[in-house]
């Protein structure tokens, strides 16, 4: 192979290389991580997008090469010279691919265990006091609900996690497959019917992020979505502790009180309006009109009020969807109790 040749195959590379990388590189594929799990994976990602990028350039070099070099000229109507193989190129060829999937395969099998492991202490070892904290996550047609172990079983429709300490998902479905994704977090576990799953996850970023299903559970697949919010730790406990208070049934606060925490935190002002909460919200029905609607449905306020909270589909109200999840059947009883009791406005 003359030198000119060379120089021109080596130009091409150079150009399909840097095409693909600023392909790779100048669009946002991946959200900024947000979890020492994300960077690993982004890590694993980098590493394989890298190895395409060498392998493309070498073949669209080596194609467009050719195509410009070897082409036949209109008049040639003369078959080409025979060929036989070449063993030195179809071993490189085959030992090359080995020898990158190979590495792929190490890499890919060591981010994965590592982003298994849950660690014992947080990265700032001995001298923190927090644990790896458990979440119950708890999926069902169409709706999250992350329960505390830690701090009283308090419940929450949102995730909220401390900074940089690990924590443990523990996955449960009550109805079919869910699928728990938060973007920012790389991780992604399904929550499936019978089974335990569970994923950890190290938050490294302060912020709010999406929580997502991404397993099609039905007609409100789409609308199956949550937040998670990540809090400097101090904060969190500071959460952490008033729900704790909240859900122990108002020992320290009258149960109108913690009734409210309840209805707030599980979401409940998300779909519907109720002027003790200053919640607004058109989805479900107004439930400062609750007496007249269990009057319509013909049964006591109190039980009323109770029945459509776990078992929502029992009566649904004329002229609205029936959308409301069944997830707060598993509500801890207290808490339930204070719920029925801040929406009956304590009568009934
Ligand atoms: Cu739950 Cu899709």
């Amino acid at each position: 192979m003359r030198r000119g040749s060379i120089v021109q195959l080596v130009l091409l590379g150079v150009l399909f290389g840097g095409g693909a990388a600023a392909v790779a590189l100048l669009i946002p594929w991946l959200p900024d991580p947000a979890s020492e799990q994300a960077d690993r994976i982004d890590f694993v990602f980098w590493f394989v997008t890298t190895i395409c990028i060498a392998i493309f350039a070498l073949v669209a070099a080596v194609i467009v090469y050719s195509l410009l070099k070897f082409r036949a000229r209109p008049d040639d109507d003369s078959d080409g010279p025979p060929t036989h193989g070449h063993t030195g190129l179809e071993i490189v060829w085959t030992a090359v691919p080995a020898v990158l999937v190979t590495a792929i395969s190490i890499v890919s099998a060591v981010v994965l265990a590592r982003n298994d492991h849950l660690p014992q202490a947080s990265a700032a070892g001995a001298r923190d006091p927090l644990k790896p904290l458990i979440v119950k996550v708890t999926a069902q047609q169409f709706a999250w609900l992350f329960t505390y172990p830690a701090y009283g079983n308090a419940t929450s429709s949102t995730l909220r996690l401390p900074l940089h300490v690990p924590v443990d998902l523990k996955l449960k479905s009550l109805d079919v497959i869910h699928s728990f994704w938060v973007p920012e977090f790389g991780q992604k576990q399904d929550a499936v019917p019978g089974l335990d799953t569970h994923v950890v996850v190290t938050p490294k970023r302060l912020g709010t992020f999406p929580v997502i299903c991404t397993e099609l559970c039905g007609l409100g697949h789409a609308v199956m979505r949550s937040w998670t919010t990540v809090m400097p730790r101090a904060d969190f406990l500071t959460w952490a502790n008033k729900q704790k208070s909240a859900a122990g049934g108002g020992a320290s606060g009258s149960a109108t009180a913690s009734g409210k925490t309840v209805f707030v935190n599980n979401g409940c002002n998300g779909c519907h309006t109720f002027k003790p909460a200053g919640a607004s919200g058109t989805v479900g029905p107004d439930l400062d009109k609750l007496p007249a609607l269990a009057r319509k449905a013909g049964k006591p306020l109190d039980a009323f009020i109770r029945q459509s909270i776990v078992d929502p589909s029992a009566y649904v109200e004329p002229g609205y969807p029936n959308a409301m999840p069944g997830t707060f059947a598993s509500l801890p009883k207290e808490q339930l109790d204070a719920l029925v009791k801040y929406l009956s406005g304590g009568k009934g």
